[in-house]
């Protein structure tokens, strides 16, 4: 194995014997190395069922924060897996693909953002947990989307306040908040191309199916949700609500968690507005397999490193955000 390897690939391009079984291998190691998998709900059903722990960012940092485990690995995205590496740095945190990103982190630049806070003094300034650690290093508190209501709600109502880099989520909350953050123009290319008119369809075609969206989602799909949240807030309510059919508009891997759940009731993905590329999957998430998680588990590779001025600030950002969804029992 050879670290130019990892840099082409971005996950150990190592053969893997045929004639292993990859689950039981993996449990395996993960008792030999004392290793905690942590798993977003966007992954495939199958990395879904083999973590420790599945849920949303702030319960998958929330976990990170906790854990007594000496390796955390992490089947998300490198954001998440950054952020468990700023609250447990003592711990190795490994992901299976450094290349699974996030199109919202990258649509916020660190130079520019730091620019965009100096030409607006005086404002405190929350990001959205989907950040690289630089902007969470420039950032008072983060939030996550189960959480940004209460957070911005936290603060005293004249305080101007920064909110980057999700446009949509952003504007949420200014809607249901009445506060004018300003808002960095950002965005999630999963959620910003579910078509609108497609999901009237869709709701036209079944009356009993009420539909729920992530915050992520453009203006015109939540004007139309019934339901508005975090994945775990929509799982809950798809748990706890009396339909028995919802179009969803989020990425399709939180379906896993709905039907298990729900195993009566029946879940529509919301369409994408070209419906030829399954976007509603997020292509980063999805670069997670059981067989770089294979590799990854047994070689320690690759890890997720932060530098550590920048872990030192980014942290105080997410300690905060921890704190106050502690304090409001969140
Ligand atoms: P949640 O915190 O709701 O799981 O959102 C994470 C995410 O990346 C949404 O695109
Ligand atoms: Fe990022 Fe969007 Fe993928 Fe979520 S769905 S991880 S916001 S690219």
């Amino acid at each position: 194995m050879n670290k130019s390897d990892l840099k082409n690939f971005g996950f150990l391009n190592i053969p893997i014997p045929k004639d292993i079984n990859l689950v039981e291998e993996i449990n395996k190691l993960r008792k030999e190395k004392n290793a905690v998998i942590l798993g977003h709900f966007y992954i495939e059903d199958k990395l879904q069922d083999i973590s420790d722990f599945v849920g949303d960012s702030l319960q998958l940092s929330q976990q990170a924060a906790k854990t007594n485990a000496d390796i955390i690995v992490f089947l998300g995205v490198h954001f998440m897996a950054e952020t468990a590496k700023i609250l447990s740095p003592e711990k190795k945190v490994i992901i299976p693909d450094l290349k699974a990103g996030c199109s919202l982190a990258d649509s916020c630049d660190a130079k520019d953002f730091k620019k965009f806070i100096e030409a607006n003094p005086g404002h405190t300034v929350i990001s959205y947990v989907n950040t690289t650690a630089d902007i969470k290093a420039l950032t008072d508190i983060i939030v996550t989307s189960s959480n940004a209501k209460e957070i911005v709600e936290s603060l005293p109502a004249n305080k101007k306040i920064i909110f980057g880099p999700d446009k949509n989520l952003g504007n949420y909350i200014n809607s249901i908040t009445g506060r004018n953050m300003l808002l960095w123009d950002g965005a999630c290319h999963v959620h910003k191309q579910f078509d609108l008119e497609a999901i009237l369809r869709l709701k036209k075609e079944n009356p009993d199916a009420k539909i729920i969206a992530h915050p992520e989602c453009e203006q015109p799909v939540l004007i139309v949700a019934e339901h508005i949240g975090s994945t775990a807030s929509m799982l809950k309510f798809t748990q706890t609500d009396k339909s028995n059919k919802y179009i969803v508009a989020t990425e399709s891997g939180i379906l896993h968690q709905m039907k298990k759940a729900s195993p009566k009731k029946v879940f529509i993905p919301a369409p994408a507005l070209d419906s030829t590329c399954g976007c509603n999957d997020c292509n980063f998430m999805k670069l997670n397999t059981i067989e770089k998680l294979y590799n990854c588990l047994k070689y320690e590779l690759p890890e997720v490193v932060v530098d550590e001025k920048i872990r030192l600030q980014a942290e105080k950002s997410i300690r905060r955000m921890l704190e106050i969804s502690a304090k409001l029992g969140l």
